[in-house]
């Protein structure tokens, strides 16, 4: 039996391939490769030294999607496959609701007529919009900001409805905080198509000399050195609570949801003159107005996911930031190297 990976070839979903070969699962991946490569999946096949198949499909083609579940023998699915750029959304947005919303429809369609009822879903910190103390917990009010978010509620609700419709359906819901860093072969990563928007893919082209200088969005925020304070959380770490929650499906859970954070919170600045002393390069900044959007400070409560999963966090800040490096200075153009 397998399992099955939407999304796989892309950042975390790579990251978790390797995890889940590692530990002896049979994985099969769909990806339409909007957002990534399928150099990716060679490298996960030559970092564990394992076969995965490998289906080049949209998750909104029904007909392509039923076709697999025919063909294999699929146990759970752990569900990656979306857009994910917060500013497109909100330019984009009936892409964004298209892709990600039909998209998990569809997925969900094929699945109930195959019988399989067993989820592993990607959701975001996003969905907490701008909290009112930190650390954030489960069981906090949820208010999306942007149609990335809102995309991300809508799926979260929607499976809840499918469990009260049909109790058979067991549904793990992971709220990821902020993933960096990379698998540490310096094989696999974060790949972004254009300039990054995310702080970590940014602060490593500036170190290869792609781009010349990190903007900092605002230094007046109301934290310890005025920047924006986020929980990263290192790619492999988040992997690895996706097979935490693989085991946790065979509880039988309905529905369970999960912060998957470190608990800590990094300034920009901090960060920066983390990345500087592990690779040995400066980073120039400049500070910039505040992104529209941003909030101060984010960072889980994991205490959940511990209690209930038996996971944690495990990979430290200098560790995020030596991956992170490694891989970029190994790919300094990504996959296409
Ligand atoms: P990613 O873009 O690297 O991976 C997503 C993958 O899904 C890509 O390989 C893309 O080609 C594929 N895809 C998109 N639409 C598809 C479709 N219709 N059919 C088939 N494949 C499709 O992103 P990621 O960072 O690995 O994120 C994975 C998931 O985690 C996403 O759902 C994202 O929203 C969520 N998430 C990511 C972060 C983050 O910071 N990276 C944070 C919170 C949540
Ligand atoms: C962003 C998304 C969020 C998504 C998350 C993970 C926005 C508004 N939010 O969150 O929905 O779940 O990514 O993919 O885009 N920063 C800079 N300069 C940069 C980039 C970032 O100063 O060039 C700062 C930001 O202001 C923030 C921190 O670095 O304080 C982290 O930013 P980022 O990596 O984009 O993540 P989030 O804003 O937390």
């Amino acid at each position: 039996m397998a399992i099955l990976v939407t999304g796989g070839a892309g950042y975390i979903g790579s990251h978790t391939c390797v995890e889940l070969l590692n530990a002896g699962y049979e994985i099969i991946v769909v990806d339409n490769l909007s957002n990534s490569s399928e150099k990716a999946l060679e490298r996960v096949r030559e970092i564990t030294g394992k076969k995965l198949t490998f289906y080049k499909a949209d998750l909104l083609d029904k007909e392509a999607l039923d076709n697999i579940f025919k063909k294999e023998k699929i146990d759970s699915v752990i569900h990656f496959a979306g857009l994910k750029a917060v500013g497109e959304s909100v330019s984009m947005p009936l892409k964004y609701y298209h892709n990600n919303i039909t998209g998990t429809i569809t997925l969900c369609e094929v699945m109930q007529k195959h019988g399989v009822k067993d989820i592993v879903y990607s959701s975001s910190a996003t969905v907490y919009g701008n909290p009112e103390t930190v650390p954030i917990r489960e069981d906090f009010p949820l208010a999306a900001t942007n149609p990335y978010g809102r995309t991300k509620l809508v799926i979260e609700n929607l499976l809840k409805d499918l469990h009260v419709s049909d109790n058979c359906w067991n549904i793990v819901i992971l709220r990821y905080f902020n993933p960096i860093g990379a698998h540490e072969s310096g094989k696999i990563g974060e790949d972004p198509k254009n300039i990054p928007n995310n702080l970590m893919p940014y602060i490593t082209q500036v170190a290869v000399g792609k781009l010349e200088y990190l903007g900092v969005f605002g230094n007046d925020y109301d934290t310890p050195d005025g920047t924006g304070v986020r929980d990263y959380i290192h790619v492999t770490d988040l992997a690895l609570g996706h097979l935490k929650a693989l085991e946790k499906l065979k509880e039988k859970p309905g529905v369970s949801i999960y912060n998957l954070g470190t608990g800590k919170g990094f300034s920009v600045l901090e960060m920066v003159k983390n990345f500087e002393k592990v690779s040995g390069r400066t980073i120039k900044y400049r500070i910039l107005p505040r992104r529209p959007g941003d909030i101060a400070i984010c960072f889980a409560d994991p205490s959940k996911a511990k209690k209930e999963l038996g996971w944690e966090a495990t990979r430290d800040i200098n560790k995020m930031c030596e991956d992170a490096w490694r891989w970029q200075k190994n790919n300094p153009n990504g996959y296409n190297d």
